[in-house]
C-alpha cells in the first residue's frame, strides 16, 4: 500500500495529459482553454456546440477516478451545485461520461478570481473596499449555510469578481452541514460554519495586504502590526480567525461586521 500511492500518482500524471485546444468531447464540447488542475479534477473552458455558448467543463483526474472517494467528491460537487439557485453561483448544465471519465459542465463566469486581480493585475484594495467585497462574500456564505452547505474552500482562486458581483466557484470540498464527521480536522476544513468564517478572515487579509508596501528590508511583523487597520476591523478579523472569541452564529458575525463597516464611515 505504501508503494501503491506514488506509483498511481506517477501513472496518473502520464495518463492525464492536458487536452489540446480544438479537441472535441462527446461530439459536443470543443476545448478552448485549460483553466486549472485541482486536487481532484481538471477544468477547461469549452465551447458547447449544443447550447451555442462557452461553458466550463470539469473532469475527474485518473487517480481519483479509480477510487470511490474521488468519484464521491465529484458527485458531491454536482449534487451541491444542483441544489443552488442563486445568480452568485455557477449554474450547472450537463453531467456525463467521456469514455470512462466523469465530467460536468457549468456556467462560465466572465470575470477574474481575486487571486488573478491581486497577483496578476496588481489591483489594490483599501480597507473600505476590502470590507465591501467581504460583505458580499459574507452574504453568499449566509445563503449557503441557510441551505445547509459549508463551502470549506473559500480561498481567493475560488472567489471571482464579475461586473462588481462577488461569485463563488469550486464546490469540490463543499459538504452538507449535516454530514457526520469523525475526523480530527484543522479549523479551515472542519464541517462547520466556523471554517467558512475563518476563510472569510483570510480573504479580508489578502485584500488588505494588496495595499501593504514594504521595502523588503524590514523585519516581518504580525499582520495586525503591519496593516494599520481600524480597531473594529482588527477585532472582526481576530474573531473570524479565532484568535479572539469565535463567532457562534452568523448574526453575531454580521453585527460585528456591520460595526466595522459603519466605523469606517464615521
Ligand atoms: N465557472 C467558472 N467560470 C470561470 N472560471 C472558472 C469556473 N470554474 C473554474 N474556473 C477557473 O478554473 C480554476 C480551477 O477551477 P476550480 O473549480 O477552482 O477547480 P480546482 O481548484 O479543483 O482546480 C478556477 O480557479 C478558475 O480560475
Ligand atoms: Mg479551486
Amino acid at each position: 500500500m505504501m508503494l501503491f500511492k506514488p506509483v498511481i500518482l506517477a501513472f496518473s500524471s502520464l495518463i492525464d495529459k492536458e487536452l489540446p485546444k480544438g479537441e472535441k468531447i462527446n461530439n459536443r464540447y470543443v476545448i478552448e482553454e485549460f483553466l486549472g488542475m485541482g486536487s481532484y479534477g481538471y477544468s477547461y473552458l469549452v465551447y458547447d456546440s449544443f447550447l451555442g455558448r462557452k461553458v466550463v467543463l470539469k473532469m475527474v483526474r485518473f487517480h481519483k477516478r479509480i477510487t470511490k472517494k474521488g468519484i464521491r467528491v465529484h458527485q458531491y460537487e454536482i449534487e451541491i451545485l444542483k441544489s443552488l439557485q442563486h445568480p452568485s453561483f455557477p449554474a450547472i448544465f450537463d453531467e456525463g461520461m467521456w469514455g470512462t471519465v466523469p465530467f460536468f459542465t457549468m456556467e462560465y463566469v466572465h470575470g477574474k478570481t481575486f487571486e488573478q486581480l491581486i497577483f496578476i493585475e496588481g489591483q489594490r484594495f483599501t480597507e473600505e473596499e476590502a470590507l465591501a467585497y467581504g460583505l458580499k462574500l459574507l452574504e453568499r456564505m449566509e445563503y449557503l449555510h441557510n441551505k445547509g452547505i459549508v463551502h470549506r474552500d473559500l480561498r481567493i482562486p475560488n472567489i471571482m469578481l464579475e461586473d462588481n458581483d462577488v461569485r463563488v466557484i469550486d464546490f469540490g470540498l463543499a459538504k452538507w452541514l449535516s454530514d457526520t464527521d469523525n475526523k480530527k480536522r484543522e479549523l479551515k476544513s472542519e464541517i462547520s460554519p466556523q471554517s467558512d468564517y475563518f476563510q472569510l478572515g483570510h480573504f479580508l487579509l489578502f485584500l488588505l495586504y494588496s495595499n501593504y508596501e514594504t521595502n523588503g528590508m524590514e523585519k516581518e511583523r504580525p499582520w495586525d502590526e503591519e496593516l494599520s487597520l481600524s480597531l473594529k476591523t482588527n477585532k472582526l478579523i481576530k474573531r473570524l480567525l479565532q484568535i479572539d472569541k469565535p463567532f457562534e452564529t452568523i448574526n453575531e458575525l454580521k453585527q460585528c461586521y456591520l460595526e466595522a463597516c459603519i466605523k469606517r464611515e464615521e
